[in-house]
């Protein structure tokens, strides 16, 4: 059996264990990488993040001629992912402001932006139609007014899609399924009427279309078909954006669906539910990115009580995930991949509290203080979510590929903490 065979497929495409007997990520050491840029570290497979999109890219075109794969940019926000994704030609999801700006920094045409939100403030509503984004979601009937008001100021007619609540929930955390009747975004299929009446007698908006998001990490594919049937009674549009949700593999034994197998069954109910010749919007964020990333982190101190406590010099700060959802991830020591990982513990982060815990029953090789740890999967909503607890600087973004690395996000400093600090 080849090394590279020892990886588990939640590893970035094209990592392997080297000849040195270290993980490599894009052709780059990830110990090597530890050693130059530091840790912790978000080091990313550039090509993975490209062979994804192109996955998506091409099962559409097989399958339907009228089509935009969105990047849902909440999952991986800095100006080299957007870059890369522009690059790739996708259009792109924002769910805020902020995203807008680092959409359109990073170089997507305004017009091919779709702008989210179940809270969009009045100066978000005007930065979009200002800076000329192609979609806004309506998300409620107060927003619906506030848009046309605003459009109507800047003398302008805006395009828009309404945000549906299927009333159709996929089997994920709680905090991250959008779809079930009682949730903050949207309407509910009832309510969409008086929505699209109203936006009829609007003067400066256009419905165009309808959308839903109904969660994340969906490891099913019947949820999305059947959302897209609750849209089949709502009225005929000429776009539908079904949102994204599929799910990925964080651990070895997980077997998400395939991004063909996904395409085909949400094309096919479009096709069967609401025809064949509509412009259909895909938005997957975590399925774009998720497994491109790898973190490095080194082990800091080595506890032995009741478990063994594996310390290391991040956690909470840079992936609340575990915290948050309860997700779990694996993990392996780089410096020595192919050791037989034996020791049972719990690879904990720097933060002051208990919860503070990265991967719970893992399993390592002899972990010892200064070794590089790597946990897989935080390409998606890694990054994004990252913070300053405890003071602690946020991590670099290196893009690997052919053995280069660059960084794209430099590492906080001490200075960024009190950045913006006055007195
Ligand atoms: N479209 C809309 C309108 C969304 O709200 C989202 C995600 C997506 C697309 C992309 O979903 P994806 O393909 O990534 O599942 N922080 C959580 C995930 C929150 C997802 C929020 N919305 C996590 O770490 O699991």
């Amino acid at each position: 059996m080849s090394a590279t065979a020892t990886l588990s497929h939640v590893y970035p495409i094209g990592s392997r264990v080297n000849e040195r007997g270290r993980l490599e990520i894009g052709g780059c050491d990830a110990v090597e990488l530890a050693r130059e840029y530091g840790t912790p570290a978000y080091v990313v497979a550039e090509d993975d993040i490209r062979a994804r999109a192109r996955s998506f890219m091409d099962a559409m075109a097989a399958r339907h001629a009228d089509f935009d794969v969105l990047f849902a940019s909440k999952a991986f926000p800095c100006t080299a992912v957007y870059r890369l994704l522009a690059e790739e030609g996708l259009a792109c999801d924002v769910a805020s402001g902020g995203e807008l700006f680092l959409a359109l920094r990073g170089g997507f045409d305004p017009a091919r932006i779709y702008f989210h939100g179940n809270a969009k403030s009045g100066a978000e509503l005007r930065e979009a139609l200002e800076s000329g984004v192609g979609h806004i979601v309506i998300d409620s009937l107060h927003e619906l007014d506030v848009l046309e008001r605003i459009a109507a100021e800047h003398d302008r007619r805006q395009e828009v899609l309404i945000r549906i609540t299927p009333g159709v929930a996929g089997d994920t955390h709680h905090a991250i399924s959008t779809g079930q009747p009682d949730s903050k975004f949207g309407f509910a299929p009832a309510e969409a009427g008086e929505a699209i009446a109203r936006l009829a007698a609007a003067s400066h908006l256009d419905l165009v279309g309808l959308h839903f998001h109904i969660g994340s990490q969906l490891l099913e594919l019947e949820p999305f078909r059947a959302a897209v049937r609750t849209l089949a009674g709502l009225g005929d549009f000429p776009v539908y954006n079904v949102g994204g949700g599929l799910g990925v593999a964080y651990g070895s034994s997980d077997r998400p669906p395939a991004v063909a197998d996904y395409v085909d069954a949400v094309v096919s109910a479009v096709h069967s539910e609401l025809g064949s010749d509509r412009r259909l919007l895909l938005e997957p964020g975590r399925a774009l990115v998720a497994n491109s990333t790898v973190t490095l982190y080194t082990v800091e101190t080595v506890k032995r009580n009741v478990s063994t406590w594996v310390a290391v010099n991040g956690g909470m700060s840079d992936n609340l995930r575990p915290m948050l959802y309860g997700s779990k991830y694996e993990a392996l020591v780089a410096d020595r991949p192919l050791a037989a990982a034996t020791e049972r513990c719990h690879i904990a982060g720097k933060h002051c509290e208990s919860g503070d815990v990265i991967v719970r029953d893992a399993r390592l090789a002899d972990p010892a203080p200064g070794d590089v740890i790597a946990t897989p999967v935080t390409g998606a909503y890694g990054y994004s979510m990252a913070n300053n607890y405890n003071g602690v600087p946020r991590p670099p973004v290196i893009f690997c590929r052919d053995g280069d690395a660059r960084v794209v996000v430099r590492r906080e400093t001490y200075e960024d903490l009190a950045g913006r600090d006055i007195g």
